[in-house]
């Protein structure tokens, strides 16, 4: 019964010895297993009754199986602002949440979290990572690993390694000397394995040092299965496999998507009776990849075994789930800026003038992989509506654009029957005459004008198809709109009868859509009052025979994007604007980044906020410099007006809950406590790889080594704008008795080194708050004989809740053997510098407090975890 489901399947397999299967198993049943079912399903082995597994992206909720048909889900705040909590309770919390968001898209593993390094925040996923030090990168996802597989769902740690730029993602080479390799890009992943072991771990798409992750065999087998001891499945990241036999060989198990590529049947069983591949190594692979289903089976029985499901969104949750995503927002929320006490906006009669691009935009995560559809939403304006003082008065002016591309289909566009939204009609392609045939095969209606369609491929269309949009369009008034197609293949737009966009003959592509899609095309068209138009968007998911670039990716994804707004006045919305301010007390702007500016496939060209943003606030605080600036964004802006504002608020992106989190902090119902997790460089030049950031001739030089992040603009000295560790709150904190409680013995092994430090502190202010206390170590002067260390790193923090004003609290934490380790490449192992070393208290990365001095005399020498 070659089609038997996971339901149908009796459930032996839950107790079966892994050994014994294999015996049973034919050799084309191994090899099956060796790559995804399709996009998200692995393999099912049905005569052996081993079931097929699920996995959903990841990292900051739960997708589901679509990417066309998007289950509504819960958006928990990205990456960064979970790093900016230094809060591993909330990491944990979020882990958890994420199993049931998992459990509830049918899923037993979440393709996260993502821990690479922020290298540069211009990174076009750095929203998705943490921070830009490994150690703080390494806890938060342990306790988010710890979470996640505490309820049986099984993480899958990414991008194994080094896939820190977009820039030619799957071919460009990483070339990293290995002590920057272990100490920072390694480590995360080690800190990870050690605190959580992760049950899957995911390749990156790059060659790191001359070979492919997914076929290095130093990094799979030698350091992540030997050093590292790790017993788990790794798969490849999505195309991300490129050979037969060297990734088997070098210890990959899953080729993903599926079916197979590379890991096809005649291909597996030429490369094993040309020896290429060792049957002993297949059986390897093999086994781990049936420990790895055994495991999720038995944690999720229920849900591995039950009949085909549809994906549920967690409606009853919601209430609770909420309460999380507020408090994480909110304690990940980093005030940079509060000259005279701007903030909060809680004084009697405050006239507040709310301007800004993302204000009313619901700009709740990054994009790419790492997006999702919300099950509710909360723009900033709403939170700041909902949870607004009495007293406070709320005025509102758009100001700017902020949007790569023209905003999509309104309310003014609806379905042929009168509905929100429009009807859509796919046709297949007559095999003859290659033409459109004439009745569509399927027929839907859709409320988003933004369709990525690369897992819609339903057997009556195959991988190629048209797709027609019909739309009735009723503007409010007479007006110029534009319209704007962005799409994969070749597109049309009719207006009534006119043809308006001829969107087929582009010759280059665009970022849309991973780097598949056409530049923006844009047309204007004149409206009256009181007619309707009829649209007609036609899509041929063929790709143009003008386009003479191959791409950057091998997807064979489907996209289209129709977009129409008003003919917008750049210089009258600024005008507009500067008039609010100038009657308000303070003008708040919520500005940022969006999903068009921090995706996958393409990196940010550079600092600034887009458009006319920073013209916007450059003229909003001369009209009155009380202005504060909330910024929505998953990494570092650059801040030209940084001297004539009065308060910046980092609100990074806050998913579902985003606005009532803003709302919390600007009224001061939560007193902020986040902490950058990465620095803000003043400009582009100041950014440590901003030399040899991007692939140059397909390879990228790590250059700066070990001077990541604060490591470097602390040696070189270079005043950042904001420092890692930076942030603000309502009220004071003060540090007293710095000192460590015990002495590790003298003659101790790495194992057993353990130094206990302790620190009070102390609430100064008047009002509560909680704090994140950063403990930084700093190695013995450097010697004739010794190698160059950063001044100071963050080994361990600990975050306090709720501190009464006056109140002290003493806050404790465990050294071990990581924070007193660099890697020596002259011994291949990690070591200590012997002498006197200091643990001091950060204020931020370049200021410290207090000192606890503490001596290492002998040698320290280790490998492993
Ligand atoms: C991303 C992965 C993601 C995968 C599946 C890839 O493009 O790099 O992070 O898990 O797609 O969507």
């Amino acid at each position: 019964m070659a089609s038997k489901t996971n339901d149908q399947m009796d459930r032996s397999f839950l107790t079966a010895s892994i050994p014994k299967l294999l015996e049973e198993m034919t050799e084309e049943e191994k090899i099956s297993l060796l790559a995804g079912k399709d996009w998200w399903n692995t393999v099912p082995v049905p005569r052996l009754n081993i079931p097929s597994i699920k996995v959903t992206d990841g990292p900051n909720g739960a997708r589901g199986d679509s990417f066309y048909h998007m289950c509504p889900a819960t958006a928990l705040p990205n990456a960064t602002c979970l790093g900016a909590t230094f809060s591993t309770e909330l990491a944990e919390l979020s882990g958890s949440l994420l199993a049931d968001e998992a459990r509830a898209r049918n899923a037993s593993c979440l393709l996260a979290p993502t821990i690479n390094i922020q290298r540069s925040p211009l990174g076009g996923r750095a929203f998705e990572s943490y921070a830009e030090d490994p150690t703080l990168s390494g806890l938060i996802a342990a306790s988010y690993v710890n979470g996640l597989q505490d309820k049986g769902v099984s993480a899958t740690i990414k991008h194994f390694v080094a896939n820190d730029q977009e820039h030619e993602r799957m071919g460009q080479d990483s070339i990293i000397a290995s002590r920057p390799l272990r100490d920072i890009y390694l480590r995360p992943f080690q800190l990870a394995q050690k605190h959580s072991k992760p049950w899957a771990f995911m390749t990156a798409y790059n060659k790191l040092n001359g070979t492919h992750c997914s076929e290095n065999k130093w990094l799979l087998t030698d350091v992540l299965r030997g050093e590292w001891k790790f017993d788990g499945l790794v798969m490849s990241d999505w195309y991300g496999t490129y050979s037969v036999s060297d990734s088997v060989n070098a210890g990959l198990n899953l080729e993903m998507p599926g079916e197979a590529r590379w890991r096809q049947q005649t291909l597996i069983a030429h490369s094993i009776y040309s020896h290429k591949i060792d049957p002993r190594t297949l059986d390897k692979r093999v086994s781990e990849i049936m420990n790895w289903v055994q495991k999720l089976a038995q944690h999720n029985e229920e849900l591995v075994y039950a009949k085909p499901n549809k994906e549920k969104t967690r409606i009853e949750e919601k209430e609770a789930d909420a309460k999380i995503l507020r408090r994480i927002g909110g304690e990940g929320i980093v005030l940079l800026k509060n000259d005279q006490d701007v903030l909060p906006l809680n004084r009697p009669n405050t006239k507040v003038g709310v301007i800004g691009p993302n204000a009313k935009a619901k700009v709740l995560t990054g994009g790419g992989s790492a997006q999702l559809r919300a099950s509710w939403s909360v723009s900033p304006w709403e939170g700041l509506v909902h949870n607004k003082p009495d007293n406070v008065d709320l005025s509102y002016s758009l100001g700017a654009t902020t949007s790569k591309y023209l905003p999509l289909l309104g309310e003014e566009f609806t379905t042929l029957d009168g509905k929100p939204g429009f009807d859509l009609r796919h046709y297949a392609i007559n095999k003859e005459s290659g033409e459109k045939e004439e009745n569509p095969v399927l027929t839907e209606q859709r409320d988003t004008s933004d369709m990525f369609m690369a897992d819609f491929h339903p057997p009556e269309l195959g991988d190629q198809y048209f797709t027609e949009l019909l739309a009735i369009f009723t503007p409010g008034e007479s007006a110029e709109w534009v319209f704007e197609s962005t799409v994969t293949g070749q597109a049309w737009l009719w207006i009534d009868d006119d043809l308006i966009i001829d969107n087929s003959k582009y010759t280059s592509r665009g970022t849309s859509y991973f780097g598949s899609g056409s530049v923006p095309l844009q047309r204007t068209f004149k409206v009256e009052t009181g007619k309707s138009y009829n649209i007609r968007y036609l899509h041929d998911s063929r790709i143009p025979s003008t386009l003479i670039t191959a791409g950057s990716t091998p997807l064979t994804v489907v996209g289209i994007r129709l977009g129409a707004f008003p003919k917008f006045e750049p210089e009258q919305a600024i005008k507009d604007a500067v008039e609010l301010a100038k009657n308000v007390d303070v003008p708040l702007i919520i500005a940022g980044l969006n999903a068009d500016w921090e995706s996958e496939g393409y990196d940010r060209p550079d600092l600034s906020l887009p458009l006319r943003t920073n013209e916007l606030i450059s003229r909003v605080a001369e009209a009155n410099p009380k202005t504060v600036i909330v910024i929505q964004a998953g990494s570092a802006v650059s801040m030209p007006w940084i001297n004539r504002v009065s308060g910046v608020v980092y609100a990074w992106y806050g998913g579902n809950e985003c606005g009532n989190a803003i709302g919390d902090i600007i009224y001061g119902k939560v007193n902020p406590s986040g902490r950058l997790p990465i620095t803000f460089p003043v400009r582009e030049t100041d950014i440590p790889a901003n030399t040899n950031y991007k692939s140059a001739r397909t390879k990228t030089y790590y250059e700066e080594g070990i001077w990541v992040g604060y490591r470097w603009y602390n040696e070189r000295q270079i005043k950042p704008l904001f420092p890692f560790g930076h942030g603000l709150s309502y009220t004071t904190f003060e540090y007293d008795n710095l000192k460590m409680t015990n002495q590790p013995p003298k003659n101790a092994k790495a194992d057993e080194w353990k130094l206990e430090v302790q620190v009070d502190v102390k609430n100064t202010g008047n009002i509560p708050g909680s704090h994140s206390v950063h403990f930084y170590t700093c190695p013995p002067k450097e010697t004739e004989t010794s190698l160059k260390h950063p001044k100071q790193t963050l080994q361990a923090f600990k975050k306090v809740s709720d501190l009464k004003p006056g109140e002290t609290v003493t806050v404790k934490v465990i050294l071990d053997k990581y924070a007193i380790s660099h890697w020596d490449e002259g011994y291949n192992s990690f070591r200590a510098e012997l002498g006197e070393w200091y643990v001091k208290i950060g204020k931020d990365a370049e200021t410290m407090i207090g000192e606890a001095k503490f001596v290492i005399e002998q040698e320290i020498e280790w490998t492993g975890l």
